[in-house]
């Protein structure tokens, strides 16, 4: 019941006081230049008119023929649930058009970790522990959430204005991965496939901490461990014969820590078997601080 008298003249004005600006659009933000070939579609670096604020917008072709809709709708989902992570590249917003899916990212303006190796060959210690420290809370954060990467690679690590690292382009993840669950299926970029997926057995969160070393090793030395094959066969036959070379001047610590990365058996690699938190190569990190990415970056 209400008890307070309605006053026609007061209702009328709220109503007009509630009527919102028209809802923002694609229209709303100027593109600049192309930033790179994401999983699915091109990005481009654009502002949004009103702020100038930057930002990176992936642009998905739609097929309807190949009906690549439920790619899509997945990575609109996951990319706004990044946003629960400061280590993943999250999205503002999602638009379409009847030919087109836009997804509006933060802008990460430090470039790839690719650049960065290209530009340094080897990275210092402190650095790579930084970026692999970061790396491990976005996969855990990743994995807790029953959500599997499946193309972790350095083009598809970016650096933001703040020397932080996050993790992008979501295009070809598995969902729905909890524990004891596990998906078969060729993913992912040669030379970072784990050797379960390349010889197609059934895998799971482990196929990303396998990435999570090939990483490590290149941006310890500028170069990957295991030769690249499109043909899957021929790079888990390189990866089952080849010794993996860890050059000298790498430290004890991730002489230690790699090959239990890159390690064969699935179920003995750490990060599936093991808290790879505790491990030496990370002293000195104080998770829960790192975790609040207020951490001071090691540059
Ligand atoms: N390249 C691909 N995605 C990007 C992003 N979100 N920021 C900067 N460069 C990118």
């Amino acid at each position: 019941m209400c008890l307070i008298p309605q006053d026609e003249s007061a209702k009328k004005k709220s109503r007009v006081e509630v009527r919102r600006p028209p809802p923002l659009d694609i229209r709303s933000y100027k593109f600049h230049r192309k930033l790179g070939e994401g999983s699915g579609g091109k990005v481009m670096l654009a502002s949004f008119a009103p702020t100038k604020q930057l930002v990176a917008i992936k642009i998905v072709p739609k097929k309807p023929n190949k009906c690549n809709y439920p790619w899509i709708s997945m990575e609109a989902w996951l990319s706004k649930i990044a946003r629960e992570c400061p280590f993943l590249c999250h999205s503002h917003a999602t638009f379409q058009s009847k030919a087109q899916a836009f997804f509006v990212l933060e802008y990460a303006g430090g470039g790839t970790l690719y650049r960065m190796i290209s530009r340094k060959k080897n990275l210092p210690t402190k650095s790579i522990q930084f970026y692999t420290a970061e790396m491990v809370v976005a996969l855990q954060f990743l994995h807790s959430n029953g959500i599997i990467h499946r193309d972790l690679k350095p083009d598809n690590i970016l650096v933001d204005n703040d020397g932080h690292i996050k993790i992008c382009d979501f295009g070809i993840a598995a969902v729905g991965m909890f524990a004891g669950w596990k998906i078969r299926g060729l993913a992912g970029t040669p030379g970072y496939r784990a050797p379960e997926m390349l010889s197609l057995e059934a895998y799971d969160a482990g196929v990303d901490w396998w990435s999570l070393g090939v990483i490590m090793y290149e941006m310890a030395t500028g170069r990957q461990p295991f030769v690249p094959s499109i043909d899957p066969a021929r790079e888990f036959l390189d990866m089952k014969l080849a010794k993996v070379d860890y050059p000298s001047h790498m430290s004890q610590e991730m002489l230690d820590l790699l090959p239990k990365l890159l390690e064969m058996d699935n179920n003995n690699r750490l990060g599936v078997n093991g808290n790879i938190r505790e491990h030496q190569f990370f002293a000195g990190i104080n998770w829960s601080e790192l975790e609040k990415r207020t951490t001071q970056t090691p540059f």
